[in-house]
């Protein structure tokens, strides 16, 4: 059984999609979760919803995760009424498809900006909390793509495999703080970033999944669960794969 109460979890970009569910599984397990998203009202509309779901307490606050100062502003009212992070769930993410020759450079820019940067941004802050709690999960959200590769996505396949990198190294400057750090890799999951595909395009990724259809949100947050809890205390710098058996 898992149980999480008295954690502190952070998810970014967690008023919908894989970010909302995992925040869901986490309040599940007794979390406190706190719930971020550009706009600060739906953040704390979704951290209603969700304390009222499982009876655990959820703040919501406004956070842009590629604005510097937002990033900043919420870490200090983070560590001003809850007194910082113990679980770190790295979901926020946007893409800017193109083809490669023909990629704007204000597309290239700010995928980097808000996937790697704001990463950086976030974990930084956070990870200074865990060390004087000494105890701490950093979970990333990387792509099946960072791995393979996808066309149209130079930008950010390229964030999501930078990702791995960042995992990897942080994963071993921390090791001896009690703070693992590790990744999550899904395949083709069900959501708002995936729903507005062409329907032939969909097909196409669905005949190269050995399983035969796309994962669900709570299928990645399962994972994430996994390793925010005790059950993962000795996995660190590792990637876990949720794609059906695509990769
Ligand atoms: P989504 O587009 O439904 O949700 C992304 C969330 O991030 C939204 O709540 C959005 O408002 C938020 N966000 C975007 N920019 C932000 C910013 N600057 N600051 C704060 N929040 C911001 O996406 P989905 O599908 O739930 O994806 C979540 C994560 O999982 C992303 O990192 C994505 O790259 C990754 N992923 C998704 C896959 C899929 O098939 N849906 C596959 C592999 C990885």
């Amino acid at each position: 059984m898992i149980n999480l109460s008295g954690k502190i979890a952070l998810v970014t970009g967690s008023t919908r999609g894989i970010g909302r569910a995992t925040a869901i599984r986490l309040a599940e397990a007794g979390a406190r979760v706190i719930i971020t998203g550009r706009s600060e009202d739906r953040a704390k509309e979704v951290a209603k919803e969700i304390a009222s779901m499982t009876g655990v307490g959820a703040l919501g606050i406004g956070l842009d995760i590629g604005i510097r100062e937002s990033v900043e502003d919420a870490f200090e009212a983070i560590n001003r009424e809850v007194g910082g992070v113990d679980i770190l769930v790295n979901n926020a993410g946007i893409n800017r498809d193109g083809l490669f020759l023909r990629m704007k450079y204000e597309d290239w820019e700010e995928v980097l900006r808000v996937n790697l940067t704001g990463t950086f941004l976030v974990t930084q802050n956070a990870v200074k909390g865990m060390i004087k709690k000494r105890w701490g999960r950093v979970i990333s959200l990387s792509s099946v793509v960072g791995f393979i590769g996808n066309t149209g996505q130079a930008n950010y396949t390229t964030t999501k495999a930078g990702l791995i990198g960042f995992t990897k190294t942080l994963a071993r400057e921390l090791a001896t703080r009690n703070i693992t750090v590790n990744a999550v890799a899904p395949g083709y999951i069900e959501t708002d970033m995936t729903t507005d595909l062409p329907e032939k395009v969909k097909e196409g990724f669905l005949s190269q999944i050995p399983m035969g259809r796309f994962g669900t949100p709570q299928e990645v947050a399962n994972v994430v669960l996994f390793l925010a809890s005790d059950l993962s205390a000795y996995i660190t710098g590792e990637v876990i794969h949720v794609n059906g058996g695509l990769f």
